[in-house]
């Protein structure tokens, strides 16, 4: 059952003259989804000697990722580097002939993506949350064909660049939580997937405006997540031709959605906690909603109806009406 998995080390000189290879490194291999771990250790490069299913290297001293480091030319489907310590990765870093699903280089400390690292390596997710990344070059995602998910989350970065992912058309999901963006520019997703639906995810981060253009050359949105931004208002624009299904907006700053917003087929809409949204808006939204049985999550509000003389609150997911409080007549 478990059978003995010999990995060798091998040893490569390399010439790299401000990059600093590590010696020696502790790796977790795990043959199978559920094999027991081997505990293997590399000198020089890393590379595999039999196909495995999962490389892990954790809680390792790996500075820099000079050329040529990780060689793999058997079968791997995740490889992970995780609280390495890892600042630089050099452009042809990661030499892998097998297509991965999952590459994930978090809880380290890089602060930029290059060029040259990522565009040739066959891979449906590249997982770089957890880094102090600010910088993403232009070039760092293009002519990836494989490559379908990006995950950035928790990092520095304060921009959205309308020039990524060019000629990387299945980029399909892309994922900027607690970051530092503070504006979505126009175009910014136009060369993300045209024949899938996108899932965007940018929570936590301190954007107080999405250009008018922001969507121009993107298609229908399954899921749009800007939770915790710091937004006033969404333009018209985003929701004209287009389908966005789940649209959560809860905490900010918002007064009121364009009309448009009634003609995209949202299908489940949560703004809680924005506390000063529109009450004649407000009563739009319900009406909407109630109409098309949309999946609602309204901000806690009470609006006065000063013509059934109620209070028509807003609360979760539910609305209720209750009497205008009078002036107490009892003792
Ligand atoms: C690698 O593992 C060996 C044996 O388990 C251990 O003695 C050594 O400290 C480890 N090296 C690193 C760099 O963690
Ligand atoms: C591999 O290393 C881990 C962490 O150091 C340790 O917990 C585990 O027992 C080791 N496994 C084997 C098979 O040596
Ligand atoms: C890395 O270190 C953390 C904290 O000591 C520990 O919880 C985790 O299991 C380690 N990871 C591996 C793969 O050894
Ligand atoms: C990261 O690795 C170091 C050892 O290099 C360990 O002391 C620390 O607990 C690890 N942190 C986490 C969050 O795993
Ligand atoms: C992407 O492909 C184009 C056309 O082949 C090439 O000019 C460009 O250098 C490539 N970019 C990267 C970062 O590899
Ligand atoms: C939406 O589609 C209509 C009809 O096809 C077109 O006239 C209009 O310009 C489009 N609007 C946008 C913002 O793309
Ligand atoms: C709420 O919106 C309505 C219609 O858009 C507008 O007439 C009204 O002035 C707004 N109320 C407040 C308090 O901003
Ligand atoms: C409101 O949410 C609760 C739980 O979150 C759910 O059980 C209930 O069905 C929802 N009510 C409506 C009217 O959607």
């Amino acid at each position: 059952m478990f059978e003995r998995i010999v990995f060798f080390a091998v040893v490569t000189k390399i010439v790299c003259e401000s990059c600093n290879p590590i010696s020696t490194i502790n790796l977790t291999v795990y043959r199978t989804i559920d094999s027991v771990i081997e505990n293997v250790s590399v000198s020089g490069t890393i590379e595999l000697k039999e196909d495995a299913f999962h490389l892990l290297l954790a809680n390792e001293s790996i500075p820099e990722f000079c050329e040529n480091f990780v060689r793999i030319t058997n079968e791997l489907s995740v490889l992970q580097i995780i609280n390495c310590s890892v600042t630089n990765i050099e452009p042809g870093a990661f030499l892998i002939d097998p297509t991965l699903t999952l590459l994930k280089i978090s809880s380290n400390l890089l602060t930029s993506v290059k060029k040259g690292v990522f565009n040739n390596v066959r891979v449906k997710e590249i997982d770089l949350s957890k880094n102090l990344l600010s910088t993403i070059e232009d070039e760092a995602f293009d002519n990836n064909t494989y490559l379908e998910v990006l995950k950035l989350n928790y990092n520095a970065i304060k921009a959205i660049s309308p020039d990524w992912f060019q000629n990387s058309p299945n980029v399909y999901k892309l994922s900027i939580i607690y970051n530092e963006l503070t504006q979505l520019p126009p175009e910014a997703f136009k060369n993300l997937a045209k024949h899938r639906p996108l899932k965007l995810r940018l929570s936590a981060n301190r954007i107080s405006e999405i250009s008018l253009d922001s969507f121009k050359f993107s298609g229908n949105i399954d899921i749009l997540r800007l939770n915790g931004n710091k937004l006033v208002a969404l333009p018209e624009e985003m929701f004209l031709n287009r389908t966005i299904k789940v649209l959560e907006v809860n905490t900010n700053r918002l007064l009121c959605f364009p009309d448009a917003i009634y003609n995209s087929h949202v299908a489940s809409l949560q703004f809680l906690e924005n506390p000063h949204f529109n009450c004649t808006c407000l009563r739009k939204v319900k009406e909407f909603v109630d109409k098309n049985g949309v999946e609602v999550m309204y901000p806690s509000i009470i609006c006065e109806d000063r013509v059934k003389d109620v209070n028509l609150v807003f609360n979760f997911n539910k609305t209720y009406e209750i009497p205008l409080l009078l002036p107490s007549t009892g003792g």
